[in-house]
């Protein structure tokens, strides 16, 4: 078994810690202000402090002195940094400590490097190929009844879906009975993790983070109960992989530490992925030609129906494009958080041992130094021969980079893959008529506000 040694120690008291940020440039925004105008508006908010104060600033953000950083030299120096001076763990605590403790972006270090060593079998290559034969017939059959139906929201059909898909390739569940206790929880957990209002006890009891705690709680239990016939019987699902991994010295995990992976890698796939086939749908709902352009890319009859594999997959170059592209104007995921356990420099600027950054992926994948013409969907740009050797190494990071990187990378590029040519090759679809889903919000995810409604007639 092993213990969690990631402890990035206590935060600095308030003042010192705002007064150690003094010589950086303000961000111009006054505290609950900040928090105010990046909820609302999070690209606006980006871009009026990368012009004001440049890439390294401070603020105080959820209550918290630290430092926004907004270009992609900073990322680099932050999430590749291998000496130790980056916390994960001390960055995410306030949001996911409590409902994810001990999730593998909790950890640090070598105790991070164990535990993900040890999960990566579960999503490399070969199993890919299995978890893809076992969605693609329930993805398709989805994709049926969407355009049977002809009308329907889109984002919220896509949460049902990666439910179900996650229930069956994760938890190895079919039964719907089993699962729909489960599903409630798990939803409820994940809208915790955006709950600002964190009372402690007793009186959080009532609010939307108390419930997130107490689904957990639920959800551990469900797992628990049956961890040791998974044991007994592995299948082909990930919570199997889980009980039955062990690294080269035979170590397995305990079955609090399933608990604790399961939950977390759960949450960590699932809105990410359904925010980016919504904006992908969206963005190909928007643009017409590119919708037929892949169409065209993707053949018609029976060989566009049948069941793809990967390869069949990642033939599709043109697909591959247009899910970068999306990834690229709505990074689900749009800021990440780490926190400094000694000084670093940072694109010019001294940052003392404790300081909490929040890192800007949004901003860096909009920036127009690496991206011409940044907010215009141009999938293109991911074709080889617009290759740019001048482009940023981390200009594109909707996965993150780093000790921390996405486990799940090529797991959500094929699901979002796999869904989009099922709808591709039995739909056309547009935009309900006064919808309006072209509106988007980063906070606490890349969403649309009010849904994709769309609609959606049989090719
Ligand atoms: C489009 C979908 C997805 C996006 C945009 C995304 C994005 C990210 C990002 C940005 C990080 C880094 C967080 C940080 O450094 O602070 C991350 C970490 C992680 N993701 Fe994903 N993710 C997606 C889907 C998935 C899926 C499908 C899985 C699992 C099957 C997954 C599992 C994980 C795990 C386990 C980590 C933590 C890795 C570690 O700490 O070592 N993700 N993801």
């Amino acid at each position: 078994m092993l213990s969690n040694r990631s402890n990035p120690g206590p935060a600095p008291a308030f003042h010192s810690s705002w007064r150690a940020l003094s010589h950086l440039p303000h961000c111009g925004y006054a505290p609950l202000h900040v928090d105010i105008a990046l909820l609302r508006d999070t690209l606006g908010f980006a871009r009026r402090v990368q012009q004001r104060a440049g890439p390294v600033s401070r603020a105080i953000l959820v209550g918290r002195p630290q430092a926004l950083l907004m270009s992609a030299d900073a990322l680099e120096t932050v999430l590749m940094d291998t000496s130790g001076r980056v916390s994960a763990a001390g960055g995410w605590a306030p949001f996911l400590g409590e409902l994810f403790p001990r999730g593998l972006i909790m950890r640090d270090g070598e105790d991070h490097r164990v535990h993900r060593r040890r999960i990566l079998p579960a999503l490399r290559r070969d199993a890919l190929d299995q978890h893809l034969a076992r969605m693609a017939p329930r993805v398709d059959a989805a994709v049926q009844s969407w355009v049977q139906a002809g009308q329907l929201d889109l984002h919220d059909a896509f949460r049902r879906l990666t439910l179900n898909l996650a229930s069956d390739v994760f938890l190895g569940v079919r039964e719907t009975a089993d699962i729909e206790a489960a599903h409630h929880d798990f939803v409820q957990l994940v809208d915790a993790s955006a709950a600002i209002l964190r009372l402690p006890e007793p009186w959080r009891r009532h609010t939307r983070y108390g419930r997130g705690l107490a689904a957990r709680a639920r959800l551990g239990a469900f797992l628990r109960e049956r961890i040791a016939a998974r044991r007994a019987d592995p299948g082909g699902d990930l919570f199997s992989q889980l009980c039955v991994l062990s690294d080269e010295d035979g170590l397995a995990f305990s079955d609090e530490e399933i608990v604790d992976h399961m939950i977390f890698l759960w949450m960590a796939a699932h809105d990410t992925t359904r925010s980016a086939l919504t904006t992908a749908t969206r963005a190909l709902a928007l643009d017409i030609s590119w919708q037929s352009r892949l169409r065209e890319e993707l053949g018609t009859g029976a060989a566009a129906r049948a069941l793809p594999d990967l390869e069949a997959l990642n033939a599709l170059a043109g697909l591959g494009w247009v899910v970068k592209e999306a990834l690229r104007l709505f990074p689900p995921i749009p800021t990440l958080a780490r926190q400094l356990r000694a000084d670093m420099q940072v694109d010019g600027q001294r940052l003392p041992g404790g300081t909490v950054v929040t890192l800007f992926l949004l901003a860096v994948q909009r920036d127009p130094r690496w991206w011409p013409d940044p907010d215009r969907f141009d999938p293109e740009r991911f074709a080889p021969q617009r290759a740019d050797p001048q482009r940023h190494r981390h200009a594109w990071v909707p996965f993150g980079g780093g000790a921390h990187m996405c486990l799940g990378q090529h797991f959500a590029q094929m699901q979002a893959r796999l869904v989009l040519r099922s709808l591709l090759a039995r739909g056309r679809w547009g935009l309900a008529p006064g919808s309006a889903a072209a509106r988007m919000a980063f906070a606490p995810i890349a969403h649309p506000p009010a849904g994709l409604p769309v609609l959606l007639q049989s090719v």
